[in-house]
């Protein structure tokens, strides 16, 4: 049976991660959250003192990047994810660990050993991934590309949001320029820069609330499936 890739692209705020969860509960396929993946390689480096000293000790860091001990773990309200068997679910959301993963991820070497554990997502029926370059480099035999994007500012208000949802203080002024600097690292990186594949469908979710854009798009990935 051959498994059904859905990928989803996008930079951070576009609702990439909310729309990627109902898309997955929708066609009931896995999911994978790559920026997860990166979030607690960051992490993991930050706590053994390694993200500071990524070109000199890279191997050692790769050799983290290749065993890390992650966990998944599906619950009522969304899903755990363990770190060395400590629940981060909610430390790897922060603004500080996006900007660990961020570092992390322009290192090819890093982003190299991390590949085969996001290939091992893709599991039958399907897979919903949701990325950078789920489109452009892990999953390029998709039969669903889609590029969610959104202006910067609708992009800073919503992560606003998310973030005093979870109870925590924070500044959209702060939220607009990490968000800004993030983008322009992540587009200009030399490996697997932020960008739509040739054949993705694009959607600007500036104006759209994430029922509209849910519609949009599996109209479009019906279409995809039943190729
Ligand atoms: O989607 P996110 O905010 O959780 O991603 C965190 C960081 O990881 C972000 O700076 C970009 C990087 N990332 C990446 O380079 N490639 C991916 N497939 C996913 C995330």
């Amino acid at each position: 049976m051959t498994v059904q890739i859905i990928t989803i692209d996008g930079p951070s705020g576009s609702g990439k991660g909310t729309l990627a969860a109902k898309i997955a509960a929708h066609y009931q396929f896995h999911l994978l959250d790559s920026g997860a993946l990166y979030r607690l390689l960051g992490l993991s480096l930050q706590q053994k003192s390694l993200l500071d000293a990524l070109d000199t000790k890279l191997e050692e860091c790769i050799q983290i990047a290749t065993n890390l001990d992650i966990q998944f773990i599906s619950t009522d309200t969304g899903v755990d994810v363990l770190l060395d068997s400590q629940n981060v679910s909610k430390t790897i959301r922060t603004e500080q660990v996006g900007e660990y993963a961020s570092k992390v991820a322009a290192i090819p070497e890093l982003r190299t050993a991390l590949v085969a554990r996001q290939h091992a997502f893709a599991q039958a029926p399907g897979l919903v991934a949701d990325g950078r370059d789920m489109a452009t480099s892990i999953f390029p035999n998709a039969q669903a590309k889609i590029y969610l994007t959104a202006s910067a500012e609708s992009r800073a208000n919503r992560r606003v949001k998310q973030l005093q949802g979870m109870g925590l203080d924070v500044k959209i002024s702060d939220i607009l320029a990490n968000i800004e600097a993030r983008d322009k690292r992540d587009m200009e990186r030399t490996v697997a820069p932020l960008k739509p594949a040739p054949d993705a469908y694009i959607i600007d979710s500036s104006k759209l609330n994430i029922d509209e854009v849910f519609q949009l798009m599996t109209t479009y990935i019906d279409q995809q499936l039943a190729k």
